[in-house]
């Protein structure tokens, strides 16, 4: 099979690499790509977001399959358009991939369909979102409606906080269009655990579960990144809490979408809390997460493309998805600076000793020159991911394989698995 990937992070490096392993996959492609995807399939300079691009291409080159990872093409229709091409695609539909792309649709959903969440409301005038947030009083939680990069979100801790992240989305337009909604929710508090699941519309396979880490420093200090790191299985996520999760929000979310006519084939991101009263939903993703797939797809022990394939044929069921004993951790390396202000273009030294030490690394913002050197590309640069027989195996594993990279002002988290 000719199969195309769409995106250019560590996630897709790993989906790429897990992929190339498929007996069915005789030719792989990755649009955009990166220095390390390179390495496993043909990078094609298409931009993840140029959905009638992507489509012409892959119709030229006959690819046999299309495999969309990033959120915003899911949002956009590529796979809609893809289909309409006549070409098998994996990912959700627009009109399902909106659980991402609207807060306060998947809010509403939830409350439909009674899935454990915190208690919110939705607003598009300020003056009521204001008079809300005095009368509920803080902490309160404030989200502007649409994709804002992981960042329309801020957990205030004072009713003033909460009114300046209002005012910000909605009056200043911080986020654009994406905060003209904003939904204020109950702040929840427990430990937090990420779920991806493959679904074929109708069934659901749960992958391990696993954990990441959003801010930038040691001890959950600094600013929120696209993630420093992830280890799977999480410890929190106990046998109960499983059977408990798949009852109670898994598998009525997957009904719940069926049942609007909005059937979701592809994968979604589970963000739970667990409190006190039982796990809740803090947020839906329509796709794998980025660092979360790293670990997980190097767990993985069945065929990732028989899995795709019977999720876009609605035989998810008829598959056994298998999973390896013990546990993986992926440890960021970033560039010093990210997210805030960083500088690229950075040789990269190391990469093949940390290999040689039992690591897979996955590249995150990496390109590679004509001469084959491999440079610094972007904020998340290099993603060491390694198995254990335990978490703490894992964890040692990944650092110890990070010792021998270096680039230039190069960042990293030492407390990954460990808070
Ligand atoms: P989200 O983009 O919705 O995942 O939110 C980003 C982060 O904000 C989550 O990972 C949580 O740590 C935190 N968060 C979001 N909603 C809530 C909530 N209702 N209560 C407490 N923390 C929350
Ligand atoms: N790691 C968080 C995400 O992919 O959204």
């Amino acid at each position: 099979m000719k199969v195309l990937v769409v995106g250019g992070g560590g996630r897709e490096h790993a989906i790429c690499w897990k992929l190339a392993q498929s007996p069915k996959v005789t030719e792989l492609y990755c649009a955009p790509g990166n220095g390390g995807i390179a390495q496993v399939a043909t990078c094609v300079p298409i931009k993840a977001t140029d959905v009638a691009g992507m489509v012409q291409w892959a119709k030229e080159n006959a690819m046999d399959f299309v495999m969309v990872a990033p959120d915003d093409p899911l949002a956009l229709g590529m796979v809609d358009a893809l289909e309409a091409a006549g070409i098998p695609a994996f990912g959700p539909r627009a009109n399902a991939a909106i659980i991402e792309a609207s807060k306060a649709f998947s809010k509403e959903l939830m409350k439909k369909y009674r899935i454990p969440t915190a208690k919110y409301e939705t607003f598009t005038d300020l003056n009521r979102a204001l008079a809300y947030i005095r009368t509920q009083g803080a902490p309160i939680v404030v989200k502007a409606d649409g994709l804002a990069l992981g960042k329309g979100v801020v957990v205030a801790s004072s009713v003033e906080e909460a009114e300046t992240a209002v005012r910000e989305m909605m009056e200043d337009k911080k986020f654009g269009e994406s905060g003209s909604t904003v939904v204020i929710e109950e702040c929840m508090v427990g430990p937090e655990v990420t779920v991806l699941a493959f679904c074929d519309g109708e069934h659901l396979i749960p992958m391990l579960s696993s954990q990441d880490h959003k801010r930038a420093f040691d001890g959950n200090q600094g600013p929120n990144t696209g993630g420093m790191g992830a280890f799977c299985p999480s410890p929190n996520y106990t046998p109960e809490v499983a059977e408990q999760c798949m009852k109670e929000i898994f598998l009525p979310t997957v009904a719940a979408l069926r049942a609007e006519g909005r059937p979701f084939r592809g994968v979604i991101y589970f963000g739970l809390m667990l409190t006190k009263d039982g796990p809740k939903v803090v947020e839906y993703n329509a796709r794998f997460g980025d660092p979360e797939t790293q670990p997980i797809l190097s767990m993985l022990d069945t065929d990732l493309m028989d899995i795709f394939q019977s999720c876009v044929d609605g035989t998810l069921d008829k598959v056994a998805v298998k999973w390896k004993p013990g546990a993986a951790c992926c440890l960021v390396l970033a560039s010093g600076g990210y997210p805030v202000k960083y500088q690229s273009g950075y040789p990269i030294s190391g990469v093949a000793e940390a290999e040689k030490l039992g690591a897979v690394v996955f590249h995150a913002g990496t390109k590679q020159k004509d001469s084959g050197e491999i440079l610094t590309a972007g904020g998340r640069v290099l993603g060491v991911t390694a198995l254990g027989a335990s978490l703490n195996e894992a964890i040692e594993r990944a650092y110890a394989a990070a010792k021998p990279i270096s680039f230039q002002d190069m960042h990293f988290r030492t407390d990954i698995g460990k808070i």
